[in-house]
């Protein structure tokens, strides 16, 4: 089933709770949270407390993608805070499976991200461990940017592998996911569409994210 996560990085965080609920109402099914720590990434965001605000405003589950240095130090914090999914990038954790099963360990569905030069192949011995797979489609920092072509290939791979291996791993797509890219992005094979600036930039987030699922939903059909 294809499903809508609105990435609140582009939210308007002083009004974080209605921007949520919008988003809900426009059909998001899942909120993204997008952590970043200013050295795995150029940009900072957030951290718990954050989530945990979150989760007082929203029942929706929180899926936290980890942009941070040393993610395995703050596993714990994030499920105490409530975050339901948890996802780690494949270029910050030397020992993936180990961050992994900590996930796991702490009640909480993993999920491993590739940023756009990293291969689909270096991660098909761990899939049968995740939840989820993020690829970026764009070098992962900030909002708005341009969506990288070639993430399509790794996409339309992925969900080859997923067939041939029949497993049940979500494929999660973060980055200039908008009107322009959103039919090509279904149509290589993702369920789980991350949006932010398409859903929150321009300040009507309930009819953007009701009008960009409606036209992923229409691709999935095609
Ligand atoms: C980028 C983040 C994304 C970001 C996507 O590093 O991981 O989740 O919010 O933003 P858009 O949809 O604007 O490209
Ligand atoms: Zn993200």
């Amino acid at each position: 089933m294809i499903e809508l996560l609105p990435s609140i990085l582009s939210a308007d965080f002083a009004h974080l709770a209605d921007q949520v609920a919008a988003a809900e109402r426009g059909g998001g099914t899942t909120i993204h949270v997008d952590v970043m720590d200013g050295h795995f990434v150029p940009n900072i965001t957030l951290g718990p407390p954050v989530v945990a605000s979150l989760r007082k405003v929203t029942r929706l589950p929180l899926d936290c993608h980890l942009m941070i240095e040393n993610p395995n130090e703050y596993i714990p914090a994030f499920a105490d805070a409530g975050a339901n999914w948890l996802s780690v990038h494949y270029e910050a954790c030397p020992h993936l499976h180990r961050s992994l099963e900590l996930i796991t360990h702490h009640g909480m569905k993993p999920g491993v991200v590739l940023n756009p030069a990293t291969r689909v192949d270096l991660i098909l011995d761990i899939l049968p461990m995740v939840h989820h797979v993020l690829i970026m489609s764009v070098n992962p920092g900030f909002g708005g940017q341009e969506f990288i072509p070639f993430s399509l290939d790794k996409i339309r791979r992925l969900a080859a592998i997923r067939k041939e291996l029949r497993l049940a791993f979500r494929i999660e797509v973060d980055g200039g996911v908008a009107h322009d890219t959103v039919e090509q992005v279904v149509q290589a094979g993702a369920d789980l569409l991350v949006a932010g600036n398409a859903v929150f930039g321009a300040g009507q987030p309930e009819q953007d994210a009701r009008a960009l699922l409606t036209a992923a939903r229409a691709a999935a059909k095609m």
